[in-house]
């Protein structure tokens, strides 16, 4: 079970290395991250046990966070209509995106970023995704609002990159142009 203390926080330096890809069929330790990784997610959802193991509340959770350099994301989250998205994405990439982006009015949060970083992280708003299942099957996606945003902040970490290093440093709020805001504060 992943608890608060093996999810790694920012400066540790497997958040800031490029992970490299799984090859299939998943080993048993990679299966076992995946399932661990999405269980930590739902978990943290639930109010009762994410009390219980004292666990931050995420929709989003790639392997680099928890120390380990596989191109593997979790999920959990719903989407607009309330359709609840929930998998593990392996060697998941954009396959093509809006040209439109949109950005949370609150700022974005990360596991493993212990403090509120303020200023508008760009997204695109829409994208089309590929990945492979844990079982090896390929998926096509196309996500809009906090699933594209969830699936592009995670698909970063796998990168080496963090959300903050999106956000412009002399205006954090600055307003781009063809963007939408999601959300409101
Ligand atoms: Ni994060």
């Amino acid at each position: 079970m992943i608890l608060m203390e093996h999810i790694i926080r920012e400066g540790h330096p497997t958040l800031r290395t490029r992970a490299e890809e799984v090859t299939f069929p998943l080993s048993a330790e990679d299966r076992q991250l995946a399932d661990d990784m999405l269980q930590y997610l739902i978990n943290s959802q639930d109010p009762e046990i994410a009390e219980k193991y004292n666990l931050r509340g995420g929709i989003g959770l790639a392997a680099n966070q928890v120390n380990s350099l596989k191109r593997m994301f979790a999920l959990h989250l719903e989407d607009e209509n309330g359709e609840l998205l929930s998998f593990v994405a392996v060697n998941p990439k954009i396959v093509s995106h809006s040209v439109e982006q949109t950005y949370i009015t609150s700022g974005e949060g990360c596991l493993s970023v212990d403090r509120a970083v303020p200023g508008y992280v760009y997204r695109y708003a829409r994208i089309t995704v590929k990945f492979m299942t844990v079982d090896g099957e390929e998926k096509k996606m196309r996500l809009s609002g906090l699933p594209a945003i969830a699936f592009q902040h995670e698909l970063d970490h796998l990168n080496g990159v963090m959300f903050y290093d999106r956000i412009d440093e002399k205006d954090p709020f600055i307003q781009l142009e063809n963007s939408i805001p999601f959300g409101r504060d």
